[in-house]
C-alpha cells in the first residue's frame, strides 16, 4: 500500500530569479497563485508526456551535450567553493575564536543563551558535533554530555580542539566530511551543528539534513545555530544574479582575501526547511544569532 506521507512530500524547486519574476507577473495578470500555475504547468507536462512520450524532450535531448557541460561546470564550481571555504578555515584556525569575544552586550547575551540551552539539553547525551572547528562549542557541550565526537574537515582546527583541556576525558575528534557521515563510527542521540549551516549550498541542505538525521536516528535531539545577517558585520555581502547562494568577502590577519559561501535565513525559511522533517521544533531568531532545536522524526 502506498504510504500516505509520500503523497504530501515537500518538493523544493529552485527557480532562477528571472523565471520567478515572470511567474510572479503571470500570477498578477491571471489572479492565480504561483503554486497553482506551477501545478498547472506540471499537469500540462504530464499530459503531454503521456500523449507523446519522450519525443517531447527532443529539443532538450539535442541540447544534451550543452546541458551536461553546464552541469559539469556547476559541479566543478561547487567543488572549488568547498575547497575555498575549507582552505579559509584552515588558514583562520588560530584567529577563529576571536569572533566570540566581540564587545557587544546583546551579542554576548545571545551567545550565553545558546550555551545555556546546549548545556541543559546535552545532559547525559552522546553528542555528534558537525564542523566542530576549534572546539568552542564542544567544550561547552562536553561539560554536561556523556560523550562527544567532533567532526571537522580541517586538521588545523582539530589540533586546536584536541589541545584544549577535556577534564572528563569524554571528547574525541575526527577528521571527516559533514556530507559523508556514515563513515563516522559510534552511536549518538544528540546532534550539534553550530555555524556550519550557513556554509551549506542551498541545493545541498536537504541531503545534508537527511544524512545527519540518518546518522543520528529517529528520536535524537538536534541543535543548530548560526548568524543572523547584520550589515557591516563579518565582511561585505555578495549576491550574484544567477545564484541562490550568497557570499561574504573576508580578510584574515595575514592580509589574505577570501570569498566564502555564507547564506542567511529568515524565520519563515527556517520553518520551511525544518518543519517537515522534525518534531517539537523551536525556532529563535535574535539580533545576532538564530537557532533551531527539535527531535528527529
Ligand atoms: C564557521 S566554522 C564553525 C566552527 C565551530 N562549529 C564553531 O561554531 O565555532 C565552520 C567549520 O566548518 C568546517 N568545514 C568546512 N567544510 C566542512 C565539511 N565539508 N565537513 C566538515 N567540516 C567542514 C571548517 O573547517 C570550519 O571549522
Amino acid at each position: 500500500m502506498e504510504d500516505k506521507q509520500d503523497k504530501t512530500k515537500r518538493l523544493s524547486v529552485y527557480l532562477p530569479e528571472k523565471v520567478k519574476a515572470e511567474l510572479e507577473r503571470m500570477a498578477d495578470d491571471t489572479g492565480l497563485s504561483m503554486t497553482q500555475l506551477i501545478v498547472m504547468a506540471t499537469q500540462g507536462l504530464l499530459a503531454n508526456y503521456s500523449a507523446q512520450g519522450g519525443a517531447i524532450f527532443a529539443d532538450l535531448l539535442s541540447a544534451r551535450h550543452r546541458i551536461f557541460e553546464e552541469v559539469k561546470e556547476k559541479q566543478v564550481l561547487l567543488e572549488v567553493e568547498k575547497q575555498n571555504m575549507q582552505a579559509y578555515y584552515g588558514a583562520r584556525a588560530e584567529e577563529y575564536e576571536r569572533i566570540y569575544h566581540r564587545e557587544d552586550a546583546e551579542y554576548q547575551q545571545e551567545l550565553a543563551l545558546l550555551s545555556d540551552i546546549i548545556k541543559r539539553q546535552v545532559d547525559g547525551r552522546r553528542v555528534l558535533e558537525i564542523a566542530c572547528g576549534t572546539g568552542y562549542w564542544s567544550q561547552i557541550a562536553a561539560e554536561a554530555a556523556t560523550q562527544l565526537v567532533g567532526v571537522d574537515i580541517r586538521p588545523e582546527v582539530l589540533h586546536i580542539a584536541e589541545s584544549k583541556p577535556w577534564p572528563k576525558g569524554n571528547a574525541t575528534f575526527i577528521e571527516g566530511d559533514a556530507y559523508e557521515l556514515p563513515e563516522i563510527g559510534g552511536e549518538f542521540d544528540y546532534g550539534l551543528a553550530n555555524f556550519w549551516f550557513s556554509h551549506i549550498p542551498r541545493n545541498r541542505i536537504d541531503s545534508f539534513l537527511q544524512g545527519f538525521h540518518e546518522r543520528l536516528g529517529s528520536g535524537a535531539q538536534v541543535f543548530i545555530a548560526d548568524n543572523v545577517y547584520v550589515p557591516g558585520r563579518g565582511g561585505e555581502l555578495i549576491t550574484l544574479e544567477d545564484s541562490e547562494d550568497t557570499y561574504k568577502r573576508r580578510e584574515l590577519a595575514d592580509g589574505s582575501k577570501h570569498e566564502i559561501l555564507k547564506n542567511y535565513f529568515s524565520y519563515d525559511e527556517l520553518t520551511d526547511i525544518f518543519k517537515p522533517i522534525s518534531q517539537h521544533l523551536r525556532i529563535f531568531v535574535g539580533g545576532s544569532f538564530w537557532y533551531v532545536c527539535y527531535t528527529v522524526k
